[in-house]
């Protein structure tokens, strides 16, 4: 049975895609034009993965699926929205290059691929829409071949108490936003809800460790990685601070782990 808020979601990222592959902050004509869509951060973690198989979780319309692709990598995305999935394959059409997409929830993915992979990856933007975090880690160590490397890099847990008004660090309830803006176009208000639930890090990395991964690495970050409101700056295009400079406390993380 499809999880009802999971589906929720679904319907609010088919709602929001084509408001992305069209926005700027994405820069898909110049990722068409040679230009990769990757950062920094998940470069330098995964280095030279030419020839491996990666499992991209998460992957919305496959820009940076398809830019390891470019890195050399033999490349799966998944994404629970049908027409983010649909921009991909057109995406991948447009780009001559060689993916495979499959539309599904993260936390039903099991039995749907038969594969295992070298490498499981997800990017910026994604734990909070995952319910049951422990099935979640279950998934990623299913799919990672023995030896294999995950690593996730993403909004850190704690920027909800600098919210206004803050929420909860260790809120167990899910957050329901029915008036919620598309995170790109701050004039779009999407029609339906928004549901997002919180995860501590200690609840991500223990998930994972009782999954049977081994924690490589965990790092913090005093920057985030999109133009979050008014008067933020980025000195490299890539990743964006506050008006008032690098923050005092993260606002985001990334995790490296071995099975
Ligand atoms: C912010 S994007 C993250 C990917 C990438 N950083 C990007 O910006 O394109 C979040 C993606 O997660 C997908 N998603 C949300 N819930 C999901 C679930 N339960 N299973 C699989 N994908 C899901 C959404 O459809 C969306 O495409």
């Amino acid at each position: 049975m499809p999880h009802p808020d999971h589906e929720k979601n679904r319907a609010a990222w088919n709602e929001m895609v084509d408001l992305h592959v069209n926005h700027p902050e994405y820069r898909t004509k110049e990722f068409l034009e040679g230009r990769s869509s990757l950062k920094r951060i998940e470069l330098e973690a995964l280095g030279d993965i030419r020839g491996l198989r990666l499992l991209h979780l998460m992957c919305q319309f496959g820009l940076d699926t398809l830019s390891w692709v470019r890195e050399g990598a033999i490349v799966t995305g998944v994404d629970i929205s049908d027409k983010s999935i649909q921009r991909a394959n057109e995406l991948k059409i447009k780009s001559g290059l060689e993916a495979e997409f499959i539309r599904a929830d993260v936390l039903d993915l099991v039995g749907v691929i038969d594969r295992k992979f070298d490498v499981v990856f997800q990017s910026y933007g994604t734990h909070v829409w995952i319910s049951d975090i422990a099935r979640w880690a279950e998934v990623v160590a299913h799919y990672l071949k023995p030896g294999g490397t995950f690593f996730m890099v993403d909004d850190h847990p704690i920027g909800v108490i600098f919210l206004d008004p803050p929420q909860d660090y260790f809120s167990k309830e899910p957050e329901r936003d029915t008036n919620a803006v598309d995170y790109c176009d701050w004039n779009y208000r999407i029609k339906g809800e928004l549901v997002e639930w919180q995860h501590p890090l200690s609840e991500i990395i223990n998930a994972l460790i009782d999954a049977g991964l081994t924690i490589e690495h965990v790092e913090e970050y005093n920057y985030g990685y999109y133009n979050v409101a008014e008067g933020w700056y980025s000195k490299d295009g890539e990743y964006w601070y506050p008006p008032g400079g690098p923050t005092k406390y993260p606002l985001m993380f990334s995790l490296k782990a071995r099975k």
